[in-house]
């Protein structure tokens, strides 16, 4: 009953754009994939670097480290973290940090999310009188200011384009008599149009991917950064080429599943995108930060040191413990696995330029 699509407001013949399309089937307020269950881990859905190995969290909390080191070690220190899902990276964050007495005094660390579900899993894992949930960033008054996301930008819907000859059609999805879910395309409006004609990396594409809804939730973090110095870091499943098609896809218990059917599945599959991480760049430069140059995964917690703090941990482990650490390396690094599809992008505001982990 709960899945049906009148209950998402997505009654026969209604044409709505992908954005939003996506938009309710994750967030709706009673019945959407984020806002009714915790989808992370082995018996969820999908599991993401943080639910995979603490390592990750761990040389993650490093280079933080690094960053309030490379700001001199400022008395206030502000970390946020995108999307923190099930809780899991910030829990090795306050663990950590602990072992830093100068920079667990000085740092705020606050917490951005969207479902009211997933805040209260988080604050039942994290319950620590240092972390705050925030709905925007007013709270941030002094700085520097680090955000972190990782997972969080592809989960955040986007529209889809296409050409027909010279103009820019809009991609809409349609429920018809609830029983099969179309395609269908109008006119994109004039704002849409301009702004996407304006990028470089979006030239010569006949399909275009074009996160508005993602840009809209960088300009706020861009703001903060631009008046208060620091940087965003996300990691993401995402691409360096030209794709130049539908990137969206769907999971449900681990496994991907036929986009055309999604509307049998309405609010139990996630539904996500592969990130242009060279558009991202190109809006980053835009807004007038400065961006490192982009990595994989691999590249960025090899140099920050992830094998060498495997090897420390391996001395004070049974054999059992230490073959699954090792395997769950091996999905963080592997080139076919998580190693080389997901990418790492650093803009900041700085004097400095010497950050960790991208050289
Ligand atoms: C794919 S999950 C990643 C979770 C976690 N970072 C991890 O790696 O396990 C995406 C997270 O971003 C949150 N989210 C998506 N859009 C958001 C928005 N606009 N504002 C705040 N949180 C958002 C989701 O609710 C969820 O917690």
């Amino acid at each position: 009953m709960k899945y049906k699509p009148e209950n998402f407001d997505l009654n026969s013949n209604k044409i709505i754009p992908v954005d939003e399309f996506i938009e309710k089937i994750l967030y709706h307020r009673e019945f959407g994939y984020y806002t009714k269950k915790n989808p992370f881990g082995k018996k969820g859905d999908f599991i993401t670097a943080p639910t995979i190995s603490n390592l990750f969290s761990e040389i993650i909390t490093i280079w933080i480290i690094s960053c309030w080191e490379k700001f001199g070690k400022p008395e206030s220190f502000n970390f946020v973290e995108l999307g923190p899902g099930d809780g899991s990276f910030t829990k090795v964050l306050i663990n950590t940090i602990k072992n830093f007495p100068e920079l667990n005094e000085s740092i705020n660390i606050f917490l951005y999310e969207k479902s009211d579900f997933l805040k209260k899993t988080q604050i039942s894992k994290i319950r620590n009188s240092k972390v705050k949930w925030i709905s925007n960033f007013k709270l941030i008054k002094k700085g520097p200011v680090i955000f972190f996301g990782n997972e969080f930008f592809d989960a955040v819907p986007i529209k889809q384009f296409t050409f027909f000859k010279k103009d820019l059609f809009e991609k809409y999805y349609i429920i018809n008599n609830k029983t099969r879910l179309y395609e269908t395309y109008r006119r994109a409006s004039i704002k849409d149009s301009t702004e996407i004609k304006s990028f470089k990396t979006l030239k010569n594409l006949k399909f275009i991917e074009y996160p508005k809804k993602g840009f809209y939730e960088l300009d706020k973090i861009i703001e903060k950064i631009s008046k208060l110095n620091g940087g965003i870091m996300l990691i993401d499943y995402g691409y360096l080429d030209i794709i130049n098609k539908s990137t969206l896809q769907a999971v449900m218990k681990n496994k991907k599943i036929n986009i055309k059917k999604l509307h049998k599945n309405l609010g139990k599959t996630d539904i996500t995108y592969l990130i242009n991480f060279n558009l991202l760049k190109e809006y980053f430069l835009k807004k007038k930060l400065k961006v490192k140059k982009i990595v994989s995964q691999k590249f960025f917690l090899e140099k920050m040191g992830i094998i060498q703090r495997a090897k420390i941990l391996e001395k004070n482990m049974t054999q059992k413990q230490k073959d699954y650490m090792f395997l769950t390396l091996m999905r963080l690094l592997h080139r076919d696995l998580m190693g080389s599809l997901f990418k790492v992008i650093f803009a900041f505001k700085s004097k400095k330029n010497n950050f960790l982990g991208f050289e």
